[in-house]
This record gives structure tokens, sequence and C-alpha cells, in this order.
């Protein structure tokens, strides 16, 4: 089974895949690592600054596609990876169960500033921009989903928990 973890920046995809790929026995992709692994460099910011947002979608879609080609897998995309070329078609013709991690502004603005995780997030650097990103992303998420978690009051293992009861498999 494959299975894609998506939401806004900060909804906790990358915190939650881990569980659910330890508790399936199932490899786990974290996007944003094999982006930067395969762009040879340290941080998005990086990769957004010195060849621009086009360039990192590239990277985005064409990992993407790598890490559908396994059987069973567990992957962590970047709050973005819906929203550009063909992914989301690419998205439907691998059969792929669709977790969105939803997340209100509020609690996922909170949580990157708390843990410090603004820095290396070039759609976060303006919040107000942010906010405008967030609202015009949100029907999209909510469409393009096979299940929808809501995350502000869940801790990342109950979501694991609520996402794994209904897989179905
Ligand atoms: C992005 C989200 C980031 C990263 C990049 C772009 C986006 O990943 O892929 O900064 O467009 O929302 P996270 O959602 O893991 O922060």
């Amino acid at each position: 089974m494959k299975i894609l973890l998506t939401g806004f920046m900060g909804s906790g995809k990358s915190t939650v895949a881990p569980i659910i790929a330890k508790k399936l026995e199932s490899p786990l992709v974290e996007l944003d690592s094999l982006i930067l692994k395969s762009a040879e460099v340290q941080s998005v910011s990086e990769i957004f600054k010195n060849f621009g947002e086009d360039y990192f979608r590239a990277l985005e879609t064409a990992c993407l596609e790598s890490a559908l080609l396994e059987e069973n897998i567990v992957i962590s995309g970047g709050g973005g990876v819906l929203f550009s070329n063909n992914n989301l078609e690419v998205l439907k013709k691998a059969d792929i169960f669709l977790v969105y991690l939803e997340t209100s502004f509020d609690v996922l603005s909170k949580r990157l500033a708390s843990n410090n995780l603004v820095k290396d997030r070039p759609l976060f650097q303006d919040k107000e921009k942010a906010r405008e990103l967030y609202d015009s992303r949100l029907p999209i998420y909510e469409e393009a989903a096979n299940l929808k978690v809501t995350t502000d009051e869940l801790s990342p293992s109950l979501v694991a928990e609520r996402i794994i009861k209904n897989l179905n498999c």
C-alpha cells in the first residue's frame, strides 16, 4: 500500500509518518530529505535562494515519482506537493491513499515558531503571505484527500492511530 501524508507546513507530517511506517513495517520516505539529497544541499532555503522555487518543484516531482515506484511506502510530503506540475495526476495514477493532516493556522504557526522551524521554510517567512497560501490551499487538500485527520487536539501517536484505523488493510 502507498500512503502519502500531506497538509500545510507544521501539520506534523514528518512526525506522524515514521510512526505509521513502523506500525505497518513499511519503508518511509521523507520527500524533502530526498530532495536535499538529490540536490546535494543542506537546506530547502538554499535551493529556493540559489535556484528558485520552480527548480525545487521539479525536484519534488521527480522525487515523488521515484518514491511511488515502491509497492509499499509511507511518504511524508512537503505541504506544497499537491500543487505543482502534474503531481495530482501522478498521485491519482499511483493509486495512493492520501491523508490530509488538517491543522489550524494558529496551531501550526505556534508549532513552527516554538520548534525554530520557520527558518528553513521559505514560504513561511512572511506570516501574512503564509496565511494567504494556507487559505488558498485548504480546498485542494480537502478535495484530494482520502482521509482528513484534524490534528489540533491530538498527539502524533493518536493521529497515527486514527490513520491506521482508516486504512482498511
Ligand atoms: C513547502 C513545504 C515544505 C517544503 C518547502 C515548500 C510548501 O515542507 O517542502 O519549504 O510549499 O508548503 P513542510 O510542509 O514539511 O514544511
